[in-house]
């Protein structure tokens, strides 16, 4: 194949076929049954795969990414500008886009004030890993080493990721895990696993009891998602955040929010941890920053954490660290051009206006469908939990939510579903559609899962 002018595109599905190793996904049925499937084009809220077929993407990518859609010409040439003038240098060394970007950014996060740029989401995580240990070396003789995590949040890939993950399934066969982390159980009172009395204080409790069970002394840092995530889209109940807070505090344990996902307006605040008047140490952000046009991501700090690794007596002493395309140039390019198009477009108002609209229908469906056990989220990041019986809260069974999404692909929506998460509970589906919905595209995806949910539970 003339791999530069071919338009056949059977020849690309054939090439995929052969030598691609897809994300996230069983490839035994590519060999007989179906075709992989190849995303060609995108434009605003809308792809078409290789058979011209046309979808709104009600999960932005996927993956929750693409937040100010696709096909934005001033992102590409802005990235291609920059390319042209400097594309890369270590990280070392500044560039112009990191410079200018930090400071749009920091000016969204008062509190916080230094950006360490790397290219995922695993890999801005992995940074506070590896600052949070260095500080307990450093301040603590190792000893407040240990990182709290919660029972299904996802913080990324890599193994020390998984060991900070609390989805049994993305963890499982993955093991040995790098040790030092610590679980805390989910805050989802839908799931409520204390039984009576008050599920906020419970739940606070039961991270205070890990605290006391551990040794205050030996635990460093807590990671937490401002709104789980992959975990089935859960919203904190009422003053967790604050109690959170509270016991980081008394405990001296530094607060890493991450906010791969609901980063850069997802939530209808540019942060979610704003939603909740958290005041964390660290921050991390990948997906949104720069909408999926380049790959860039930031860990993001205190003034006061950032001066611990500034001991000039000690060759130790500051941040051994260093990611390759951290240096790239294109990721800040890009994601100064997606703040703009955020500001210029009020597309956080948009996505408060929107959810709010999207909770609505989607608790409409539930009015409609016994099968609907809960619908929550947080701007546009919304949830749909199934269930198979609405009294007990069982939850419905994978497939069924899985024909679902199919459904939906099949009427030219894509949707998602919580995935390989956690075991029994991959039964919530997922939408996180573009910060520029409007209520005609909201409309139209909750139709389609309307008539989807009919045809699949009757
Ligand atoms: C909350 C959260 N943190 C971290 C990550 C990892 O990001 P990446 O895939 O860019 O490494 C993800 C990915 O989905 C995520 O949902």
């Amino acid at each position: 194949m003339d791999y530069a002018t071919t338009n056949d595109i059977q020849e690309i599905v054939e090439a995929d076929r052969k030598n691609v190793w897809h994300h996230l996904i069983q490839h035994k049925p590519f060999e007989s049954q179906i075709d992989p499937r190849i995303i060609v084009e995108g434009k605003g809220m809308r792809v078409w795969d290789q058979h011209g077929k046309e979808h709104l993407d009600a999960v932005s990518g996927g993956v929750w990414t693409v937040n100010v859609g696709y096909g934005r010409e001033r992102i590409a040439n802005a990235v291609r500008d920059q390319l042209v003038k400097m594309n890369y240098f270590a990280g070392s060394a500044g560039s112009i886009p990191g410079a200018i970007f930090s400071d749009m950014l920091l000016s969204k996060m008062p509190g916080l004030t230094r950006v360490y740029y790397s290219n995922s989401g695993s890999e801005a995580n992995e940074k506070v890993y590896k600052m949070v240990r260095q500080i307990s070396h450093k301040h603590h003789n190792g000893k407040k080493h240990k990182i709290i995590y919660r029972e299904r949040d996802y913080h990324g890939t890599t193994i020390t990721n998984l060991a900070a993950g609390g989805q049994e399934e993305r963890n499982a066969q993955y093991g040995p895990y790098t040790p030092g982390f610590v679980e805390v159980p989910h805050c989802l009172e839908y799931h409520n696993q204390y039984g009576e009395g008050d599920y906020t204080k419970h739940s606070l409790d039961a991270i205070e009891a890990v605290i006391l069970r551990e040794g205050a002394d030996t635990i460093g840092a807590m990671v937490l998602e401002p709104v789980t995530a992959g975990g089935g889209v859960i919203t904190p109940p009422q003053g967790y955040w604050e109690g959170v807070q509270a016991l980081c505090k008394k405990y001296e344990i530094l607060l890493h929010i991450d906010e791969v996902v609901c980063g850069v307006g997802r939530t209808g605040t540019w942060f979610g941890y704003q939603q909740y008047g958290i005041k964390p140490d660290f921050v991390t952000m990948a997906k949104g920053v720069a909408s999926g046009y380049a790959a860039i991501s930031c860990t993001v700090t205190t003034e006061e954490v950032f001066d611990m690794f500034k001991d000039a007596e000690d060759h130790m002493g500051y941040f051994r660290d260093i990611s390759t395309f951290g240096g790239c140039t294109a990721g800040p390019a890009a994601a100064i051009e997606n703040m703009k198009i955020i500001e210029e477009e009020n597309l956080l108002s948009n996505t408060t206006d929107m959810g709010e609209y999207l909770m609505g229908k989607l608790g409409e469906l539930k009015d409609k469908h016994k099968c609907v056990g809960q619908a929550r989220g947080k701007g546009l990041f919304c949830g749909l939990e199934l269930v198979s019986d609405r009294e007990t809260h069982t939850p419905a069974e994978e497939k069924m939510v899985q024909a679902v999404v199919g459904n939906c692909m099949a009427q030219g929506i894509i949707i998602g579903a919580t995935n390989r998460s956690v075991p029994g509970y991959n039964n919530t589906l997922c939408l996180s559609p573009a910060l520029i919905s409007t209520k005609d595209d909201l409309d139209q995806i909750t139709s389609a899962m309307d008539k989807a949910i009919t045809e699949v539970f009757g």
